[in-house]
């Protein structure tokens, strides 16, 4: 078969690796792709956001099946046309993928399904979002209803921050339209988790449990970044929290989005707050987690391109996927300043010698070649993936594995996983 994956990350290099793996691929290209896939696909410079030119490369190229890595192209309507040209592709179409693009929309779901979710308001008035805060109880949490590149959402602590949040949003636009509209919620407590399941429109598989570290320093403070590393399995998800999310949330959101009209196929991600037991969601996202695909994926014992596959043929209820029973952990390093502004062109090293240890892969994100050099290129600029027979082990093999590798101005937190050590 050739396949073509959609995006440049280090979950898209996660993927490219999995889906290498299969005897079936004959061969894999990767737009835009980055200098790590560059090992496993041939990188096409086509953006991930350009529908019509990657069509038209899909056509050309005889792609049996395109992988899509990234929510942009799925809210954009990729999988709708892709379709259209007789394409096959695994991914929601535009009508399901709004689950991710539209807060609102996620809400309004959720609240028709009854999942279980925090209560919300919305607005687009800024006097009126504030006389709401003057009546809610701190914290609250402020949202853009639409993509703001996980930068929407804010926890407001005092009426000061809650205040800057939805001056931001709705009076200096600085999520431009898709903050033209906000989504005031209530206050989880609890311990996050993400569970990401296939599904095919009807039927659902989750994979096995995750947990992202959002928070740029140790011990979660700091801001909120794209995720500085994650561990799977997460013991806070146990076998009865998971048969919670399966019955509550993942089995009424595939039956509702079916007779919404909108089923939905591909990687649903739910981002889950669990207290006492008890899930609700906290956000659901149209496509596979970064970095927890780079902690997932290595786990994964079944052929990738089969379970697209049956995900796209509506046959997943029929088929078997199987996890090894190790634990995997990834530690991302970034660049010193991320999430807001970093130096860039700074020369790595001792990714191949990271990466020659058993069992432990090196994703690339904001990486470039430079110069014949391998220099950063981005805030996050890989991820170290390490098995190992448990979360402690895992841990260990992923420190030993990222402290090989170094560039100046090297950010990495130290205390990835250790959430998951305290529950065992
Ligand atoms: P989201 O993009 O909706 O996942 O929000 C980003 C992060 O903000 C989440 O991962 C949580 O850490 C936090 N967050 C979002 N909504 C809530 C909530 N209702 N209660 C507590 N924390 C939240
Ligand atoms: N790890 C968070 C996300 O993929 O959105």
């Amino acid at each position: 078969m050739n396949i073509l994956l959609i995006g440049s990350g280090g979950r898209e290099q996660a993927l490219a690796w999995k889906i290498k793996q299969s005897p079936r691929v004959e061969k894999l290209y990767c737009a835009p792709g980055n200098p790590g896939i560059a090992a496993l696909a041939e990188n096409i410079d086509i953006a991930a956001d350009n529908i019509s030119g990657l069509k038209e490369f899909a056509l050309a190229n005889k792609i049996d099946l395109t992988v899509v890595g990234p929510e942009i192209p799925l809210t954009l309507g990729i999988v709708d046309e892709f379709q259209a040209a007789g394409l096959r592709i695994f991914g929601p179409g535009k009508a399901a993928a709004e689950l991710e693009g539209s807060k609102l929309f996620a809400k309004k779901i959720m609240k028709r399904y009854k999942i279980p979710t925090a209560n919300h308001e919305v607005f687009e008035d800024a006097q009126k979002a504030l006389e709401h805060i003057y009546m809610s109880r701190l914290p609250v949490v402020i949202k853009a209803d639409g993509l703001a590149a996980g930068k929407g959402v804010t926890v407001a602590h005092s009426l000061v921050e809650a205040k800057r949040a939805i001056n931001a949003a709705l009076k200096d636009k600085v999520f431009g339209a898709a903050g033209a509209r906000i989504v005031i919620e209530e206050f989880l407590s609890g311990e996050e988790a993400s569970i990401l399941a296939f599904c095919d429109g009807e039927h659902f598989v989750p994979m096995v449990s995750a947990q992202d570290h959002k928070a740029v320093y140790d011990e979660d403070k700091g801001p909120n970044t794209g995720g500085m590393g994650a561990y799977s399995p997460a013991p806070v998800v146990t076998k009865e929290v998971l048969n919670t999310v399966n019955e509550t949330i993942f089995a009424p959101l595939l039956a509702g989005m079916a007779k919404e009209g909108a089923p939905y196929k591909g990687v649903l991600y739910a981002g889950l707050m669990i207290n006492n037991g008890v899930p609700k969601v906290v956000e659901f996202n149209c496509r596979f987690g970064d970095p927890e695909t780079q902690a997932v994926l290595p786990r994964l014992q079944t052929d990738i391109i089969d379970i697209f596959e049956a995900c796209i043929d509506g046959k997943l209820a029929a088929k078997k996927i199987e996890w090894a029973d190790s634990a995997a952990v990834c530690v991302v390093l970034a660049a010193d300043g991320y999430p807001g502004s970093y130096e860039k062109d700074k020369e790595i090293s001792g990714i191949e010698a990271a990466a020659a240890l058993p069992e432990t892969f090196v994703f690339q994100s904001g990486t470039a070649q430079k110069d014949g050099k391998l220099v950063t290129s981005g805030g996050r600029v890989l991820g170290v993936t390490a098995l190992g027979a448990d979360i402690k082990t895992a841990i260990k093999n992923a420190y030993k594995a990222a402290d090989l590798i170094s560039f100046s101005g090297l950010h990495k937190r130290t205390d990835i996983g250790k959430k998951a050590l305290a529950r065992l």
